[in-house]
């Protein structure tokens, strides 16, 4: 059987460590504040926002929660996030994607303060990654990620990592993060898409698997090595009527199958998803912190 990489229970010890540091800037009269703006009603969105929200308040942080229209206009939002770089107990800024159609996401990020952009989606953040400057802030999915590895004790240094996907949230940063020298880095990195030739002969070559493409079960065990450790990134929604709810979660993997190829393997739900969450509360601090 894989090892299951559990990621509630490796959130829970960074938890641990940052209510110290919490602890540690409240004696200096600092409380780390994050506002997360979501624009819109998209059901899975206003799911991660309340569990963000939910989160800061556990661990004591200032938390705002700013919900939005879904027919404000770019001149609403901007005026807003304008609000929020000069506003003081605000250290963080995460405007929740996707936006509305009316809304151009790349502006609005550049018009984040960089120094509060704990998404770390901002030019100057990118560019600040790819220099390997680590007063930067990285993107929260691919810390989690990376920090899943290095926390299961999977080599990075060395191994041959290929990412599936290319966005700006997760595939790019994520190949620059373990491409980077020194710990948690090193790796030989390939990234694949949805153009890439032979994407099977390449994943089959992978140490380690990190599946973000956001298609529901898109790898199986014909993607995968023996031994291979699988990171997936995916969380969708399927219909399914025998739930509740009406749907299910699966992952980008396709885990009945592939699980039994692997050395370790992150489950959908409990896997990457509580490390974005605990990654951008450490971002919050590290903002606080560098303010
Ligand atoms: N939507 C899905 N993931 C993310 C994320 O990490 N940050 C923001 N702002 N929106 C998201």
């Amino acid at each position: 059987m894989p090892n299951l990489i559990q990621g509630r229970i490796i959130a829970e010890k960074i938890y641990a460590d940052l209510r110290g540091e919490i602890a540690e800037l409240k004696t200096r009269g600092l409380t780390p504040g994050l506002a997360v703006v979501l624009v819109g009603d998209n059901p899975a969105s206003r799911a991660y926002v309340r569990s963000k929200d939910k989160m800061c308040r556990d661990l004591g942080l200032h938390s705002v929660k700013l919900e939005l229209p879904a027919d404000t206009t770019q001149a609403q939002l901007l005026a807003r996030v304008e609000e929020l770089n000069r506003d003081p107990a605000i250290h963080g800024i995460l405007v929740q994607s996707p936006p509305p159609k009316q809304i151009d996401e790349a502006a609005i990020v550049r018009a984040l303060d960089p120094a509060k952009d704990v998404d770390g989606f901002h030019p100057l953040n990118v560019a600040k990654l790819a220099l390997g400057d680590e007063s930067g802030f990285v993107p929260c999915t691919p810390l989690g990620c990376q920090r899943l590895l290095i926390e299961s004790g999977t080599e990075i240094s060395g191994a041959h990592v290929v990412v599936l996907g290319r966005s700006m949230i997760v595939g790019k940063p994520l190949a620059l993060l373990l491409m980077r020298k020194g710990c948690g880095g090193d790796a030989t990195v390939t990234v694949v898409h949805s153009r890439s030739q032979r994407l099977a002969e390449i994943t089959r070559s992978a140490d380690i698997l990190i599946a973000a493409m956001g298609q529901p079960e898109f790898v199986r065990a014909e993607h995968v090595r023996d031994g291979a450790v699988v990171i997936d990134v995916g969380i969708n929604r399927v219909d399914d009527p025998t739930m509740e709810r009406g749907y299910r979660l699966v992952g980008d993997v396709a885990f009945g199958e592939v699980s039994p190829k692997t050395s370790a393997i992150t489950p959908v739900p409990g896997g990457v998803g509580p490390m974005t969450i605990a990654m951008l509360m450490s971002n919050t601090v590290k903002a606080c912190r560098q303010m």
